[in-house]
């Protein structure tokens, strides 16, 4: 190929990453960070063994999946478990400064919210090689329905929390997504906010007042967010 073909192939093929790729940071001990992917990937692997190759979350529900969440809230949950400011036992031993220095915050930040976790996994009749039909049954995040009255739970949704999570569930940006999340650590998390053990905005006007049939229409249609 010639030289110029091959300028022109490579900018094809750095284009679309380029333009996506995070802007450089300059962290606290001066050092100018850079997204580095293969250093993402290498972090995943220590965070793998809960959350999953690909980030998809697992044990049936008690660890969140991570993948395809905005960057700025996972860096600035990952902070709080490092300044223990938001408590997480199972991951002390890895939110240390020692283990997770802020370029590592920011790499697997990205690395995570670059997949995005297919709703189903891939249908036989999609002609795909075994590997890739592999991956993306490994990546899929499929939440069972919630037993509740899902209409019920909509208008609860639509009321008191599309305002910040979005009307699909997906979040927005330090907002955290409610939909493709397991219904399990929602739930637990509800608990920790109820008792001040995690902060969250509005948590008075907006958590409390509620019955448990409330909660459980709530999370009966939450679960349906991502069919
Ligand atoms: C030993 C198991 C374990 C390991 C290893 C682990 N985590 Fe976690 N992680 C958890 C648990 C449990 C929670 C949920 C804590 C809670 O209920 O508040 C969690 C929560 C999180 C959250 C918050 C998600 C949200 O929606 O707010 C992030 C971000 C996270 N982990 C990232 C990581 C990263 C990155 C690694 C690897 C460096 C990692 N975790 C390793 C167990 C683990
Ligand atoms: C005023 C904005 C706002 C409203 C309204 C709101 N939330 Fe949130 N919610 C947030 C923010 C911000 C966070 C992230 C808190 C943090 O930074 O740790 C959050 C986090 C959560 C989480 C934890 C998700 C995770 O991945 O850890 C759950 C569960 C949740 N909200 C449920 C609800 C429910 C249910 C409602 C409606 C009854 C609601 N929220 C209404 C702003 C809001």
């Amino acid at each position: 190929m010639r030289a110029w073909a091959m300028v022109v192939v490579a900018a094809m093929l750095a284009g679309p990453a380029a333009a996506d790729a995070p802007a450089p940071v300059t962290l606290p001990n001066g050092k100018t960070w850079t997204y580095d992917a293969e250093s993402g990937r290498d972090i995943m692997r220590t965070c793998a063994a809960c959350h999953g190759e690909y980030g998809e979350g697992g044990g049936g529900g008690v660890y969140p999946r991570l993948s395809g969440m905005h960057p700025d809230y996972l860096a600035e949950q990952l902070r709080r478990f490092k300044s223990r400011e938001r408590e997480n036992i199972p991951m002390i031993p890895y939110a240390t400064e020692r283990e997770l220095p802020e370029k590592d915050v920011l790499d697997v930040s990205h690395y995570l919210a670059a997949i995005k976790p297919p709703r189903h996994p891939p249908s036989d009749a999609v002609a795909m090689d075994a590997f890739e039909r592999l991956k993306l049954a490994k990546q899929a995040v499929q939440i069972p329905r919630e037993p509740g009255d899902v209409e019920a739970g909509r208008k609860l949704y639509d009321g008191e929390c599309m305002e910040c999570h979005g009307r699909d569930g997906q979040g927005r940006v330090r907002k955290p997504p409610l939909a493709q999340q397991h219904v399990k650590y929602l739930r637990a998390q509800i608990d920790l906010f109820l008792t001040g053990r995690r902060p969250h905005d509005d948590v008075d006007e907006l958590i409390r007042p509620k019955t448990e049939a409330d909660w459980r229409n709530l999370w009966a249609y939450v679960s349906t967010l991502d069919d």
